[in-house]
Order: structure tokens, then sequence, then C-alpha cells
């Protein structure tokens, strides 16, 4: 695609088509123009001409003028169709789509494969972090253990509002939304869905194994209350929602859970909906990556990267993968955990290998203790309301 100018049909135009639209009018130099923008609701208004607009899919599909499809719906069953329709009538096809990608990564990495078609998905997994490339060409070796960190911006949005301004779960909550960081839905934000679809994306680009994101046990900040905030702040740490993943003898396991973190932890000054990444290598010891995860321009600016690399023939080549000695996944690990309840029959302390600590107060109880993660996994008491978790550093 060297030298010559790229028509984009871009699928959407919500908070993040049109922070693309606005990157890539602000951005000299970059040789792509948008020739169709297919939208799903006609009636809407529009901030820009109406001759950009149709609701035919096809009308980008099947026009052979477009080289580029760029997928930035909200709608994961639609935006899997459109990017395999893409793929196979051999577009290169550039999504922000992080729940699509998880839901079918092994399909899409062999339509890629048959169609010769590159697909990039950068602002799928932090947004403005440009991680994907980064695990794919400087870490393309093996010596990668762990990838960790803050990938959601809206929950890191509420939990700094909660923390530096005392306001509540709900109106930092509204405020995340108001913003455009919030998903659609806003419990794939607030229970953990969608930082683990990003691991999942990422754990395939760091270790090159393949996760069904239902393998992959998350719990978000749904149950946070003020006894857990008191807590913390009692010993000096803040709270995080982290996902990560982490090679464990010869294994990988991930997860996404609220963290207890120190003020030491680099992840500590990850404000608003700002990410930050940890990778820990062999020899580099900690690596560490921060940027805005979450809203239309920065997102956008994501997009627009790919885009840019496609100029250039950039595909993603799954190195890791190809390299042939992935680490098998397992939920086989220990992990220190608090768990704050009300009444002893809300919980099976039983699960737990020891406990440290224990207290009881006649409002809540708390214990900190080491459990199976495969445990948490299985525990339906954690879905009680006045049952929360922390992992403690
Ligand atoms: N917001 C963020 O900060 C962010 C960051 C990273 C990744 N993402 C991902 O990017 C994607 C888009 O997010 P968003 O925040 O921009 O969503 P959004 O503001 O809700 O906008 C969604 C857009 O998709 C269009 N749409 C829905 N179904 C469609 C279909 N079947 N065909 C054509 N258009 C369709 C909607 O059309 P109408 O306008 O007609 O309703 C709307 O323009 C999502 O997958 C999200 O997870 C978002």
């Amino acid at each position: 695609m060297e030298n010559k100018i790229i028509n984009l049909g871009i699928f959407g135009f919500g908070v993040v088509g049109q922070g693309l639209y606005e990157v890539l009018n602000r951005t000299k130099g970059i040789n792509a123009r948008i020739k169709k923008i297919c939208i799903k609701d006609p009636n809407k208004s529009r901030p820009i001409d109406s001759s950009y607009f149709t609701t035919d899919k096809n009308e980008i599909l099947e026009d052979p003028t477009i080289d580029v499809v760029v997928e930035l719906i909200n709608d994961t069953e639609a935006a899997f169709e459109i990017v395999s329709k893409a793929l196979r009538n051999g577009k290169a096809v550039v999504s922000a789509s992080k729940r699509m990608i998880a839901e079918n990564l092994p399909a899409l990495y062999q339509l890629q494969a048959e169609n010769k078609v590159p697909f990039l998905y950068e602002a799928s997994s932090c947004a403005s972090i440009p991680i994907i490339r980064n695990l794919e060409e400087y870490y393309d070796n093996d010596l990668l253990n762990a990838v960790e960190g803050i990938c959601n911006g809206s929950t890191n949005y509420i939990l700094t509002k909660i923390f530096e301004e005392n306001l509540s779960f709900a109106t930092a909550l509204q405020q995340a939304q108001d913003l455009g960081f919030a998903e659609t839905d806003p419990t794939l934000d607030i229970e953990g869905y969608d930082p683990k679809f990003k691991i999942v994306i990422l754990l395939l680009h760091a270790f090159g194994t393949f996760v069904k994101p239902e393998e992959v046990f998350n719990f978000g900040i749904h149950h946070l209350n003020d006894f857990d905030i008191q807590f913390a702040k009692q010993r000096n740490c803040t709270i995080k929602l982290i996902a990560q993943c982490r090679r464990q003898n010869g294994n990988v396991f991930a997860y996404v859970l609220p963290h207890l973190i120190k003020e030491h932890n680099l992840l500590y000054d990850v404000y608003n909906e700002y990410n930050g990444i940890l990778l820990e290598s062999a020899f580099t010891d900690k690596q560490f990556f921060v940027g805005k995860g979450a809203g239309g321009t920065a997102t956008g600016s994501a997009v627009l990267s790919d885009i840019s690399a496609l100029l250039y023939n950039y595909r993603y080549e799954y190195k890791k993968i190809k390299q042939n000695n992935q680490p098998s996944f397992t939920n086989d690990v220990k992990l220190k955990v608090y768990l704050r309840y009300k009444t002893p029959d809300q919980v099976d302390l039983a699960e737990f290998f020891n406990i440290s600590e224990k207290y009881e107060s006649t409002e809540w109880r708390y214990v900190v203790g080491t459990i199976n993660l495969q445990k948490l996994r299985e525990a339906g008491w954690l879905k009680n309301k006045d049952v929360n978790i922390l992992v403690l550093e």
C-alpha cells in the first residue's frame, strides 16, 4: 500500500469513530481518507455531512475501491461478521472491539492466514498505549515473565475519584460515562469483563497461548464498599483493578482482580482514565508503559497508528505462536487475599490454605489468607454483594 492514498470504510461513528475522524483530520501527511461510514441508526443527527453515511454494510464490504475496513462498533456479533467478511474479501482490517477479538482469536488468526491480509487491533487493549506492537516486535523472544496492569480506563477513573476526591461510586460511574470512558454496558467495566478481554489478547501476544475468556477469572469493583476503602487507606494503600498474565512453573495463569496497591508500586500513580502496564522480563526486570486507556481521540490515535502501519505493510506475525513452546494455561495458583463479608455463612473459609489475620465487628468481618485461584473461580459465595475480595501484594 506504499505511496498510495488508502480509502477507509468505517463501521461505527460513536465515541471512537468520531475520535478517529478528529485525529485523522488533524494529522497532516497521512495518506488515508474516509470514503464511507456505516452506522446503525439512520435517523440520528451526525456532526458531519450526511453523504458519508450508510446503513448498508455492503456499501463498504463490496466496494473494491475501499482498501481498509475500520471496525468501531459496539455489537460483538455484528462486529465479528463484518471483520470476517472484510478479511474474506481481501481487505485489511483495523478494529478496537476487544470483546469480539478476545472471543474469536483462533478464528481471526486463521482468517488472516487463509486470506493473507492484515488485521490490526492495537486500540483494543490499552487504547493509546502501543502494547501489542511492542509485545510482537520488541519482546519477540520468550523471556517475558509477566504482563500486569491497569487496562480499564473507566474503573480506574472511578477508583481515582473515590480515593482522591471521596466521590460516591455512583457519581464517579456517571462521570466516567459522561466522559465516554465507560463501555455502552458499564457492567463490562465494573465487573472486570472488559480488562479480561484485553488480558486474553495480551496473553496471546506475550506468550503465544490461546485462552478462552471464560477460562480466565474476573472479579471487578462492583462489591467495593466504604469498609474496604478504609482498610486500604489504613494500610497507606490504594485499590486498583489489575489484569495480569504471568508465567509460573512452565505454565501461565491470568486473572482480573482488585488489588491493594502500595505507594512504591508504579501502578499507584496511574490516575483517572489512564492505563499502566508493567512488563517483567528475565533481564530487564520491570518496564512500565502508561497512557490514556479510554476516550475518543486517545483510542482514535491508536486506530490511526494501525492504519498508518498498514501503509508500510505491517502485520502481526504472532511470533510466539510460531515458536511452538507456548506455556499451558492454568488456574492452579495461590493468591494472598483480603476477604470481607457480613456473616460467617456467606463464605467458605475451609477453602483457604491458611488464614493470617481475622477481624470481626458488629457490621463487617474480614480475613487475610491464601486461597487457590481455581477455588475463587468456583466460589458461588463471591456473587453475594456482602462479600468482597482484594489481592494483597
Ligand atoms: N470508548 C472507548 O474509550 C473505547 C476504547 C477502546 C475500545 N473501544 C471499543 O470500540 C468499540 C466502539 O466503542 P464506542 O465507545 O465508540 O461505542 P459507541 O460510542 O457506543 O458507538 C458505537 C457505534 O457503533 C454503531 N453500530 C452499532 N451496531 C452497528 C452495526 N451493526 N452496523 C454499523 N454500525 C453499528 C453505532 O451506530 P449509531 O451511531 O447509529 O447508534 C455507533 O455509531 C467497542 O467495541 C469498544 O469496546 C472503546
